[in-house]
């Protein structure tokens, strides 16, 4: 059995990771390739992050995969990821299936081309009764735009009386953003040595521990998010309180 796997106590997993999948385009010139040739070979480090997060009992995973300031870089490499999240998500429905995958989504989705928001409400859809794990894609997601999204919608509802002012709290809030149906974020790792949070779930990581690594993501393996559970692991989340009050567990 792994080392690392057995350092690991299950009891402690977190239940919400988020990944900042970052360092595509560096892999990919170090190899002298194209900035997208970085993007094909993410999804491996997909993949195996979602299979071992699942093995190990993470309940929700949610990935950075297209930022709302994305939108921005060069037209072809725009297209690409919106071509590769397409033939991705089509070719990996039936795996989601048979490993009990439920895909979500966060972010301004309507902003994404018709074809790809076609194959990714079909995914949602028909994999919104699986339980072992939900695999959230953020898509032209910005945090800030969350909020933003989320301050119209309950100003909308004050003005219609349908929410009064004073009743206006945390709770209400969490279920006004895109991921009203996800807990915090208990662990955000980021990859390729950059230490940001980048406009990712400024709200839903208030009390989120984060760790950083040098790894590229094409090159991140079930190893790498060993080290990033164990080294959570090892830390004390103490949410405000005395370390003597959370040893005591008042
Ligand atoms: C960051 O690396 C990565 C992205 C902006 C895109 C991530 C998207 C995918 C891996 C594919 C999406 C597909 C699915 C199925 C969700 P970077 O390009 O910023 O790398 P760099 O910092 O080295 O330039």
């Amino acid at each position: 059995m792994d080392k690392k796997l057995q350092s690991i106590n299950l009891n402690k997993i977190p239940n919400h990771i988020a990944v900042i999948m970052d360092g595509n385009g560096r892999w990919a010139k170090n190899k002298g390739m194209q900035r997208v040739f970085g993007h094909r070979n993410a999804l491996t480090a997909i993949r195996e992050t979602a299979d071992t997060a699942s093995e190990l009992g993470v309940k929700y995973l949610t990935m950075y995969a297209f930022s709302t300031e994305n939108w921005n870089r060069p037209k072809f490499e725009v297209d690409a990821l919106m071509s590769l999240l397409i033939t991705t998500l089509k070719k990996e429905l039936p795996e989601f299936q048979r490993k009990n995958v439920k895909i979500n989504s966060i972010g301004d989705t309507q902003s994404l081309p018709k074809s790809a928001q076609k194959v990714l409400n079909k995914v949602i859809e028909e994999t919104k009764n699986n339980t072992k794990i939900t695999l959230s894609f953020a898509l032209s997601y910005g945090s800030r735009e969350e909020i933003v999204n989320t301050i119209k919608n309950i100003s909308k509802k004050v003005v219609n009386k349908e929410l009064d002012i004073e009743k206006i709290d945390q709770n209400i809030i969490n279920n006004h953003l895109y991921t009203f149906n996800l807990p915090d974020v208990d662990l955000m790792i980021r990859t390729s040595g950059e230490q940001r949070i980048s406009n990712f779930l400024l709200w839903q990581m208030a009390y989120a521990e984060l760790y950083f690594t040098e790894i590229l993501w094409p090159d991140f393996r079930k190893e790498n998010l060993f080290d990033a559970i164990i080294d959570y692991q090892n830390r004390e989340r103490r949410f405000g309180k005395t370390s003597e009050q959370i040893k005591t567990n008042e």
